[in-house]
């Protein structure tokens, strides 16, 4: 598996799989707990998941394939990067240890390799952060994050005082794909220079890429599909994660054999002719 690097120094998989509307009903539980063994089975080794996914739904279908997996012999835990995001209006400094011990039951885990805030909200950032480093300091997570932060409230929270040996936020989460490009402006070049990755959510456009002319035409050229092609445009550059969501196994191994794909000059032009990158400053999209 590919690797980029957390601020820390630490590797982190390039590709993730993200379990957004996964855990919301039951009666396509198996298929999705399917869909979990499987990824593991290809090679995934980081998900993204949140307590807001089917409200905890999610990080239930997952702790059970990791268990599944772990049982089975098929993985370690050391081997996992596993992330989960707390909702806003939990994000005070107390109700941040409550949030992630609720999300460490349902995963059926001692400990979160990563915890986002989901979105900014009304809690004080300094408090979000203080619980967070505090959860650091039990060893219920190993790094922290945000994520939908854009230029202002990235600066927000580096001017709040760290102490120097705390590396601090690790991650910003974002809409990231070649139809979303507004980040490239400011807010990718300011995470880079921090040695910060951007992690690229929904970066098929929820799979609405696929049918894209233009990516599939530089698909047929290296007998790959639009969906591989975007992925491997947004994972050709330093400092980016993609977790695109997949429950169909053909989608789990198409996105995952995007990692091998090496673009050209040209692919990227014509990606630029079809999806410019911005001119300006653009307000940080979201879904
Ligand atoms: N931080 C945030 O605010 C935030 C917001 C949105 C998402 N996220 C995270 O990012 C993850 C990814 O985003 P997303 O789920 O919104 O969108 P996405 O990954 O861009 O798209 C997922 C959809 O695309 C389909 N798909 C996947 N691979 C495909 C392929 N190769 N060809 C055609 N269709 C394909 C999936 O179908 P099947 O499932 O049927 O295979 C699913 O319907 C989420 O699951 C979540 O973990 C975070």
């Amino acid at each position: 598996m590919r690797t980029t690097e957390l601020p820390d120094g630490e590797s982190v998989p390039v590709l993730g799989l993200g379990t957004w509307r996964m855990g919301e009903d039951p009666r396509r539980q198996v298929e999705e707990l399917r869909a979990l063994r499987e990824a593991f089975e290809i090679g995934y080794r980081l998900i993204d998941t949140a307590e807001m996914y089917g409200e905890g739904g999610a990080e239930k279908m997952v702790g059970k394939a990791i268990a599944a997996a772990i049982l089975a012999g098929e993985i370690r835990r050391e081997d996992l990067f596993i992330v989960s995001k707390v909702y806003p209006h939990n994000a005070s400094e107390r109700g941040v240890q409550s949030a992630c011990r609720r999300s460490l039951e349902r995963l059926e885990l001692d400990y979160l390799d990563l915890y986002l805030l989901h979105w900014p909200g009304n809690h004080p950032l300094r408090s979000t952060v203080t619980g967070f480093e505090a959860l650091r300091g039990q060893g219920l997570i190993r790094h922290w994050g945000v994520s939908n932060f854009d230029v202002s409230e990235m600066e927000e929270l580096w001017a709040l005082p760290t102490p120097r040996h705390r590396v601090g936020c690790c991650v910003n989460q974002v809409y990231y794909s070649p139809s979303q490009r507004g980040i490239e402006f400011a807010l990718q070049p300011l995470l880079t220079s921090r040695r910060m990755p951007v992690m690229a959510y929904s970066p098929t456009d929820q799979g609405k890429l696929a049918q894209d002319p233009v990516l599939k035409a530089i698909g047929v050229r290296h007998g790959k599909t639009a969906i591989q092609i975007a992925l491997a445009w947004i994972l050709a550059r330093s400092y980016r994660i993609a977790i695109p969501k997949a429950v169909q196994k053909k989608h789990l191994v198409e996105n995952f054999e995007a990692l091998g794909i090496e673009l050209e000059a040209r692919d990227f032009e014509e990606i630029d002719a079809r999806f410019p990158p911005p001119a300006r400053p653009v307000p940080l999209a979201m879904l």
